[in-house]
């Protein structure tokens, strides 16, 4: 089993691999370092708005309404260090950065950087913009800040290369819940007990079904959500060792066992919602709320919709591990670099001291779903969710997101989404597999 210590190993391994092969392999990043424009001379001051007043441009897609609100704490935090700065909340819409990234990516290329943005650990920072020489390191920050004695290794790792760090976390997400409405799942005398297995849920949504009530909510809109689905669902089947197995190239997309995922994934899809491609991902929890369709496979940022909703944990809603994930924890954490060429260096430096705090982090997050990651923060702070999945984080098997950012590089997570896009169309279990196999071998996953 991996835990948080060999999390670290694992995946670092992954990484050098990685990086080994896509040397040799991987097309050119879209404007490399020498073809940005000129770094500003080293004594040139920052440009400053007239007025003397100091900008902070900061980039993410926290739109909907737990993310914008958890947010804003961040920001009020950045105020005590920068009274006088006017914030640029740039965000674009889209939950898992389905429409920011493309947009930011451009922005890059161009060499209009934001000052900071919303990253994931491993690939995307390390393969998109450490690669990409976007972005510049921050170890220095790390040593000031004492960073290095409250922040998980494992984690810190994969913003790491050659030595520098490059992201500071705000918080660390649990991927693999599976949120239910508690008074609707009562009213029908369903109820879900510490764990659930993939049977135990096909039961539950047979009764909700025959009584007329839709068991899954899904809000595809942005099809990673599918994604997210279908991730959660074959880690269930296939267990962390054989998931970690995936992105290091000894288990094959089209073993026997990821098959089962990808044919327990089919029958899922029998049980949601018919305008699931109408709706964002906070729609769908919103659904859920109302009790018009009843279980939600979703990252712990839905528990923040249910915090800025007013409603109560283990009372309005209730939470359990996504069907046989039950010991793994998939990890989608939160993170700002520090651009290179930052339009606002010394406003930026003083927004990841903001998102670093143990003030900011213990803000921020009871807010944002995700739990801080930092190791020395109050849990008295946090409520029943956040101390569960602090629990799990402490002892599970941590896991890295394919669909945010962390397990595989860009190509294959985009290879991935269209995948499940035609698997949803023609439920077609070896199309499924042989694109992925085929993905995988592109981006050097596997031979
Ligand atoms: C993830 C991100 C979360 C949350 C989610 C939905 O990629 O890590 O913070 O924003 O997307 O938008």
């Amino acid at each position: 089993m991996f835990s948080r210590k060999n999390l670290l190993t694992v995946l670092s391994l992954l990484l050098v691999a990685a990086f080994a092969l896509t040397a040799c392999a991987a097309p050119a990043p879209q404007a490399q370092p020498a073809q940005a424009p000129a770094a500003p001379a080293a004594t040139e001051a920052p440009a400053k708005p007239a007025g003397g007043a100091d900008k902070l441009e900061v980039f993410s897609w926290w739109t909907s309404g737990g993310e914008a609100a958890a947010l804003d704490t961040l920001f009020a935090t950045f105020k005590k260090l920068s009274p006088n700065t006017e914030i640029i909340n740039a965000t674009v819409a889209g939950g898992g950065g389905s429409a920011a990234r493309g947009v930011l990516q451009t922005r890059l290329a161009g060499g209009d950087p934001p000052d900071t943005w919303q990253i994931h650990p491993g690939y995307e920072l390390l393969g998109q913009y450490v690669e990409g020489g976007y972005v510049a390191p921050i170890t220095d920050l790390y040593a000031s800040e004492k960073w290095n004695d409250v922040m998980p290794k494992g984690l810190v790792q994969l913003m790491t290369k050659d030595g520098e760090i490059y992201g500071v976390l705000a918080g660390v997400h649990r991927g693999n819940e599976l949120w239910y409405n508690k008074k609707v799942l009562d009213q029908n005398g369903i109820t879900v007990g510490a764990t659930m297995t993939p049977d135990e849920f096909f039961q539950a949504a047979d009764k909700l079904k025959a009584a007329g009530i839709t068991p899954l909510c899904v809000g595809d809109s942005g099809i990673w959500a599918s994604a997210q689905l279908f991730e959660n669902t074959l880690l269930g089947i296939i267990g962390p060792d054989k998931y970690m197995g995936l992105w290091n190239g000894s288990v094959a997309f089209d073993d026997p066992d990821v098959k089962k995922g990808m044919e327990t994934y089919g029958k899922m899809l029998e049980y949601q919602n018919a305008d699931h491609s109408a709706l964002s991902w906070d729609q769908a929890i919103k659904k859920l709320m109302e009790g018009s369709c009843v279980f939600s496979s979703m990252g712990d940022w839905a528990y923040g919709e249910f915090v800025n909703a007013k409603l109560k944990d283990n009372e309005d809603f209730g939470w359990v591990s996504h069907p046989g994930t039950a010991g793994a924890f998939m990890i989608v954490a939160d993170g700002f670099p520090l651009a290179k060429n930052a339009p606002h260096k010394e406003q930026a430096i003083n927004w990841l001291k903001a998102v670093g705090s143990k003030e900011g982090q213990e803000a921020f997050n009871p807010l944002k779903g995700s739990i801080p990651a930092r190791t020395d923060a109050d849990r008295s702070k946090f409520g029943p969710y956040h101390n569960w999945s602090m629990d799990s984080f402490a002892k599970d098997s941590l896991v890295p997101s394919v669909v945010h950012g962390s397990a595989a590089p860009a190509a294959f997570q985009q290879a991935l989404n269209d995948a499940v896009t035609s698997f949803i169309v023609d439920k077609n279990v070896d199309n499924f597999a042989k694109a992925l196999v085929t993905a995988a071998k592109a981006s050097n996953i596997s031979k």
